[in-house]
């Protein structure tokens, strides 16, 4: 197994390049790959910066250039659902392009001449990944998030998701715009702007994924300030646990 580990922001994957065992870095089409050892793993990991194109881009470069045979992302997302809350852990088991509208030339949704409106990530990943959340939310998560940011953002008892994931070139901050979408896309439960991307270019290249996201808003009036407070302060703790549980598997 050869896994690229991808997140859009660096405050996502902060820790894990430090550490990486025998790290080497290369510039190619203006991000920095790190390919190294990440426990018992061989790992490429890269920022892609945000948005479908950027994650597509590098999603790509990791197959062709990098030689990966897995990709896995993580980062935060937009609560999908009212049951989905703030710090709860998202696994996604089919991801949709959520601004893919070619209608009424195509149905919405479907990305035009695949027939498809849902890619699904790999099942074995995804799994491991989901039982690597559960584990870190039993296991590590009182230790690793201290109380007062517990407390700041209300983290009682996260829970684990597993269901539709939806991803558009947008930040969505509208509480009319999330509950439109949830009622468009049965099962959703996060919204973010990579995972779609990533998941369409993996079945086209016949590469298996898998998207984990950590809830760090609700996508409505408050998301852009629930997020960058979110981001900077506990999401790095949530990927950095999760991944070196699922590196020890
Ligand atoms: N990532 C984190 N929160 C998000 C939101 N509200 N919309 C899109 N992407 C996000």
């Amino acid at each position: 197994m050869r896994l690229g580990i991808i997140s859009a922001l660096q405050e996502e994957q902060l820790g894990l390049v430090e550490a990486m065992r025998g790290p080497s870095r290369l510039i190619h089409g203006m991000r920095e790959y790190r390919t190294g050892k990440l426990w018992e793993i061989d790992a490429v990991c890269v920022l892609s910066r945000i948005g479908k194109v950027a994650a597509a881009m590098t999603a790509t470069t990791l197959v062709e250039k990098f030689g990966v045979t897995h990709i896995l992302f993580t980062g935060v997302a937009g609560a999908g659902d009212t049951s989905v809350q703030v710090g709860d852990i998202v696994v996604a088991e089919a991801l949709v392009q959520h601004d893919m509208d070619a209608s009424p030339l195509f149905p919405r949704f479907e990305v035009p001449l695949t027939g498809l409106t849902h890619f699904q990530p790999d099942h074995g990943l995804s799994l491991r990944l989901s039982r690597a959340a559960h584990d870190f939310l039993e296991r590590d998560f009182l230790e690793v998030i201290e109380e007062n940011e517990r407390q700041a953002f209300r983290l009682a008892q996260p829970r684990v998701h597993r269901g539709l994931v939806a991803s558009g070139d947008q930040f969505v901050n509208d509480g009319k715009h999330i509950d439109g979408l949830n009622q468009a896309l049965p099962g959703l439960v996060a919204v973010e702007m990579e995972g779609a991307a990533v998941a369409q270019v993996c079945h086209e290249l016949g590469v298996p994924c898998a998207v984990l996201r950590t809830i760090s808003d609700n996508a409505n009036e408050h998301a852009a300030i629930d997020f960058m407070r979110f981001v900077k302060s506990v999401a790095a703790q949530y990927a950095f646990h999760i991944t070196r549980r699922i590196c020890r598997d």
